[in-house]
């Protein structure tokens, strides 16, 4: 059994967390930042890894009190070391290699979809490899064969826009506010999927890519032409988000046909359309469809001391001279998508 201190801080929500090899969550601390930037309609870098140097070493310290754990009872210090915003990457894995340095204790430079793509384990410990794990938020959209770890084959991505940004962007067209994705749906409760005809971008393509900006253009002509009431514009685009997710995924399914379950991971995972329409696809195959709960499928530390966990158990520690990475494709063989706003 090992015990692993697992550290976040790639975009706005600074985390640390103690987690066992054997799926024990000792304590896990969060700060959210969302205050900060909800003025500015989106998140702001600078201001980010600024608050998550004042952040990050109160929270470190409180989840050692909250396991009762002193730093040198770990067996190693893990922390997302890309991709990410840089500023906010560099603070948390500087944090960590000052830690393992203090402390003797190896290092752990993490990729943080590798947190994701493990983190499903956490709360389903009879989930098996391979599992086809769709993770969507505001920085990702990918179809993830999750073979075992450090083994990730990626079978699509945004060649655009991640699906929690057109999310957020259809939201503030809408004046709904920041983060949109919670704002869309309850605006979406009240109107028509049908009403407003939106395109579903790549549906029923063979290229295994997703691709949401022209549905945003789309959205902003239905607005421009004042013809559509905006609950019916929100619940068209939520259906149109809706089919596009499930037409990847269903043909991400047919190409892994090995996978043993569909995952669902990321924040717009918390959306109920999506969910509702990817148990329906899961159950259609036969395999069981898993949503890990909320706050472990958004950015936590959790997820990355367990994924942290799991690479030492394997022996794959790394060196204080790891570098942080502002991109780092999880599956380094995955064909390059077309696009030039491609998320790593
Ligand atoms: O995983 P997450 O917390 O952070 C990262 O982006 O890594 O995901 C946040 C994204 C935002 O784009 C937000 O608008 C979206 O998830 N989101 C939702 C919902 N709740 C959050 N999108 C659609 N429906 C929701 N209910
Ligand atoms: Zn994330």
């Amino acid at each position: 059994m090992s015990l692993i201190l697992g550290i976040e801080s790639s975009c706005d929500e600074t985390a640390a967390a103690l987690v066992t090899s054997d799926r024990r969550i000792l304590a896990h601390r969060l700060a959210g930042q969302e205050a900060e930037h909800r003025p500015f309609g989106g998140v702001v870098p600078e201001i980010a890894a600024r608050a998550h140097v004042e952040i990050l070493p109160r929270l470190v310290e409180e989840a050692l009190e909250e396991a009762q754990v002193r730093l040198n009872e770990v067996d190693a210090i893990a922390a997302t070391a890309g991709p990410g915003l840089i500023g906010g990457v560099m603070v948390g894995l500087l944090t960590a290699k000052g830690l393992a340095l203090a402390s003797g204790k190896p290092l752990i430079a993490l990729n943080h979809l590798e947190g994701h793509a493990l983190s499903p384990m956490l709360s389903a410990p009879d989930l098996d490899f391979p599992y086809l794990l769709l993770l969507v938020s505001g920085g990702h959209c990918q179809l993830l064969l999750v073979e075992g770890v450090g083994r990730y084959r990626r079978l699509a991505t945004t060649i655009d826009d991640a699906a929690g940004e057109a999310f957020d962007k259809t939201a503030k067209l809408l004046g709904l506010g920041y983060p949109g994705g919670p704002a869309v749906e309850a605006a979406a409760e009240a109107g028509d999927p049908r009403a407003v005809p939106l395109p579903r971008p790549l549906v029923g393509s063979d290229e295994p890519h997703f691709s949401f900006a022209g549905l945003k253009s789309a959205v902003l002509r239905a607005r421009e032409s004042g013809r559509y009431a905006d609950p019916d514009i929100a619940a068209s685009f939520q259906q149109a988000v809706v089919d596009c997710l499930v037409d990847r995924t269903a043909r991400a399914l047919d190409r892994a046909g090995s996978a043993t379950a569909l995952v669902v991971a990321g924040g717009v995972a918390a959306n109920g359309a999506i969910r509702g329409a990817l148990t329906a696809l899961a159950e259609s195959r036969g395999l069981p469809f898993i949503a890990p709960p909320l706050w472990l499928c958004t950015d936590n530390a959790a997820m990355i001391a367990w994924a942290g966990a799991l690479r030492f158990e394997a022996g794959l520690v790394d060196g204080l001279d790891a570098p942080a990475r502002a991109r780092w494709p999880l599956d380094p063989d995955a064909e390059t998508a077309r696009g030039a706003g491609v998320k790593a």
